[in-house]
């Protein structure tokens, strides 16, 4: 029996040598190992054994089974490594190939536009706020001093979300005139970009959802002449130096004196043409100096200081800083619109 044991050992140790693959090594394990191999044939032969002679026997045979085993394993990680090995060699990279570029998107063109009057604003100090589109009716309506029955509070006119008109799909970034001035310190210079909401038939201006940049500055010794000069730095830094801008007097309920600012037109200079249809001029914002009305309600006294405020559509900006000719082209998302800015 010693003698079947130690031929088992060597055998088996040779034929592992000699395995080409894992698949050949697994027979080789089932072949000595498993439970009718030549092994455990040899084991079951104990019984015939003296008992003295059992112990001794017993010990080498579960010696050849450890060795068995390690060669196994060792085999094992040789033919895993060999296998690596031949497929490194197989696989090798040719790095004159051209690369696969990922396609990596870019702003869109009414982003650049925006990061560009934050960039303009926060250059003169001004911090940039984020409000909630759905915004309470007071907000945006009773506490910029839009009393009840005013058109723009209409149902034809605006998306209310409950049957009392409480609470709306804000129509205008200007409540977030009101929300700076109940949670901000004194003095007050912001813009807040956002979207905002309007019951509008869609065509190449207009569209039910838009967005503004509300701008808003209240101060002691605040005057029209600090909303103008505000402007026109804007206006220069977005369109170029020189470019011209005219203030024509216009009625909000929140603002005393109001304005409209329009910037000539880039196409003609001034002299009308299609883009401008016949005008010369483009309409851009709506200004004016803060109604007494409306610090009162928040607690600033219009005696002590004084403030400015504008709203300005910015797809309207967007169109005309990129020469684009219908509102649609922003909201679609066709690349092959977006890719040209
Ligand atoms: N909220 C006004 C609008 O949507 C614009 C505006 C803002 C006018 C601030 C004056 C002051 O038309």
């Amino acid at each position: 029996m010693k003698e079947q044991l130690a031929n088992i050992r060597a055998d088996a140790l040779a034929a592992f040598e000699e395995a080409k693959d894992a698949l050949a090594l697994d027979a080789l394990r089932v072949k000595y190992l498993g439970k009718k191999g030549e092994l455990t044939a040899v084991l079951k032969q104990m019984g015939k054994l003296s008992t003295e002679e059992r112990p001794a026997m017993g010990q080498l045979a579960n010696e050849v089974r450890a060795a068995l085993e390690q060669a196994i394993a060792r085999t094992a990680q040789r033919l895993e490594q060999a296998a690596l090995e031949a497929r490194l060699c197989s696989e090798t990279v040719d790095v004159t190939i051209p690369g696969k570029s990922p396609i990596i998107g870019h702003k869109h063109p009414m982003y650049i536009a925006l990061d560009e009057i934050k960039d303009i604003f926060v250059g003169m100090g001004f911090t940039v706020l984020d409000g909630p589109e759905v915004e309470l009716a007071e907000l945006n309506f009773d506490r910029l001093n839009a009393e009840e029955g005013h058109p723009s509070r209409d149902w034809s006119d605006t998306f209310y979300l409950d049957e009392d008109s409480r609470v709306m799909l804000r129509s205008q970034t200007s409540p977030m005139q009101v929300r700076a001035m109940d949670t901000m310190p004194l003095p007050i210079r912001i813009i807040a970009p956002g979207r905002v909401y309007r019951k509008d038939e869609v065509d190449a201006t207009h569209s039910p959802m838009f967005h503004q940049v509300e701008g808003m500055v209240i101060d002691k010794g605040v005057t029209m002449a600090d909303l103008k000069g505000t402007l026109n730095l804007m206006v220069e830094n977005l369109y170029g130096k020189g470019t011209v801008t005219r203030f024509r007097p216009h009625h909000f309920p929140f603002t005393e004196p109001s304005c409209e600012m329009d910037v000539q037109c880039h196409k003609c200079g001034g002299a009308g043409c299609p883009t401008c249809k016949g005008e010369g001029w483009i309409e851009l914002l709506g200004a004016g100096m803060i109604h007494p009305n409306v610090l009162r309600m928040a607690n600033i006294d219009p005696e002590v200081y004084s403030g400015w405020a504008f709203g300005m559509g910015l797809e309207r900006t967007a169109m005309r800083r990129f020469k684009i000719a219908d509102l649609r082209l922003i909201f679609e998302n066709d690349v092959r619109f977006l890719e040209q800015f």
